[in-house]
Formats: structure tokens, sequence, C-alpha cells
């Protein structure tokens, strides 16, 4: 029997990984899995609820979240980038979302992008990605992806503002005590500063052919 394939994709915040993760799964023909959507649909299901994340236990909000909240359209707003960081510390929550992450992947093997899915969810993984970029070009890449227009007279201001929210939530995600964002020992890393979309694609093609030769 073939052994099914998981591609681990990790690295910090608007580094590139969904972008890769949905592009390497459609040119492989695998499901693709946000699991960062888990963590944003806890967050977003707890100030729902009118309860602080910061300060709240949120396992009963985990324990409802399934793959249908990931079609949600109100997960990619600030509040949440760091409500689903605050709930994502919470010990309890990660051992709830941990299932639904191995299952997606138990009949067609798949691509998972986050940020423990090399260390922790599957640490077995056929091959594990580790994305980066410098904070600035990571700020640079969401601000872009936020704004409508891009010839504001503060650009400047707005991206250091989000460079300064990622940064906090990057610290936050790599020094909590349960798995922290981190590269896995056998990760093969892509630095993407000097990249485009495609270029960061045909490489962790590459490595897939590699790896999995
Ligand atoms: O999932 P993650 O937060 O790591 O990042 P993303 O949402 O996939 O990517 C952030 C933005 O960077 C998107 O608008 C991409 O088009 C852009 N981008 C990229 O993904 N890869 C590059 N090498 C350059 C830009
Ligand atoms: O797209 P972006 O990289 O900004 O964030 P995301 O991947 O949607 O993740 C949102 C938050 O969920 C992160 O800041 C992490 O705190 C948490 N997360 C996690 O702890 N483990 C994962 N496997 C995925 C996300």
């Amino acid at each position: 029997m073939t052994r099914r394939l998981v591609i681990a994709v990790d690295g910090p915040a608007a580094a590139g990984k969904g972008t890769l993760a949905r592009r390497l799964a459609e040119a492989l023909g695998l499901p693709y899995l946000d699991t960062g959507l888990l963590y944003r649909a806890t967050g977003r299901r707890m100030i729902d609820a009118g309860q602080d994340p910061a300060t709240a236990p949120a396992e009963a909000f985990a324990a409802s979240v399934g793959l249908a909240d990931l079609s949600r359209t109100d997960l990619r707003v600030p509040e949440v980038d760091r409500a689903a960081s605050l709930v994502a510390s919470q010990p309890a929550v990660r051992r709830m979302l941990v299932d639904v992450q191995r299952r997606f992947a138990d009949t067609h093997g798949a691509v998972l992008d986050g940020r423990d899915i090399g260390t922790v969810i599957f640490p077995d993984a056929s091959v594990k990605l580790f994305i980066t970029a410098s904070p600035y070009t990571r700020a640079v890449r969401r601000w872009e992806q936020m704004a409508a227009c891009t010839d504001v007279p503060d650009r400047a201001e707005q991206i250091a503002r989000v460079e300064r929210e990622i940064a906090a939530r990057d610290a936050a995600d790599s020094s909590r005590a349960v798995a922290p964002l981190r590269a896995a020992e056998d990760a093969v890393h892509i630095e993407t500063d000097h990249l485009n979309a495609d270029e960061v694609l045909a490489e962790a093609l590459r490595v897939v052919a590699r790896m999995t030769r």
C-alpha cells in the first residue's frame, strides 16, 4: 500500500502559507485545510457570545467548531486575528482541534497549513515546509490583501501598524507553552522575501518531488 501524502506547511503570519498550500493541493490533487480557520472560528464564536478571549476558557467554543465554520466570511478581521492567537494558547482548545485536523487527511492525504502541523499534528508528514519572510515583507503582503487602494498618503504608517500587529501575534505564537510556532527539525525552509508566489510553488514542488521519489 502506498503511504498517503500529507504535506505540512507552517510558518509565521502572512508568510504566504495559505497561498502556497492551496496551490500545492491543486497541483497535486489533494484536499487542502487552512487550520488557522479553526482557531479563528473559535475566537469568532467567543466574540459573538460576548466572551473575552484573553481571559475566558475557550474549550466549549472549540468543541462546537467544525469544517462547516470554515466558510464563514467574518474570520479575517483584526479582532479575530488577536482572538485566534489568544484561544490558540489554551491547551484544551488545541486538544479539542487535533482530531478534526488528523481526520481531514485520513482518506486521501492532504495539504495543511498552520503553525504546528509538522511538529504536533502530523509529525510523520511526508513533506514539511517552513515558509518565512521578513516582518516588513509580511506586513506589506497582509496590508495589500486588506487594502482596496494602495495609493494612500499614510501607506507607510499603515504598514508599520500591520507590522506591529503581526510581530505581536508571532511573539505570542512562538512563546506559548503548547505547540509553539517553530520549524520541525526535518522541515525544509523556504525564505520568500525575494520570490513571488509562482516561484515559491515551483520550489515547493521540487521539494515534494525530491522527498517522495
Ligand atoms: O497564509 P499566510 O498568512 O501565511 O499568507 P497568505 O495569506 O497565503 O499570503 C499573504 C499574501 O502574500 C497573499 O496576498 C499572497 O498573494 C502574497 N504572496 C505570497 O503568498 N507569496 C509570495 N511569495 C509573495 C506574495
Ligand atoms: O493567516 P495568518 O497566518 O495571519 O493566521 P492563521 O494561519 O489564520 O492563524 C491565526 C492564528 O491561529 C495564529 O496566529 C495562531 O495563533 C493560531 N494557529 C495555531 O495556533 N495553530 C495553527 N495550526 C494554525 C493557527
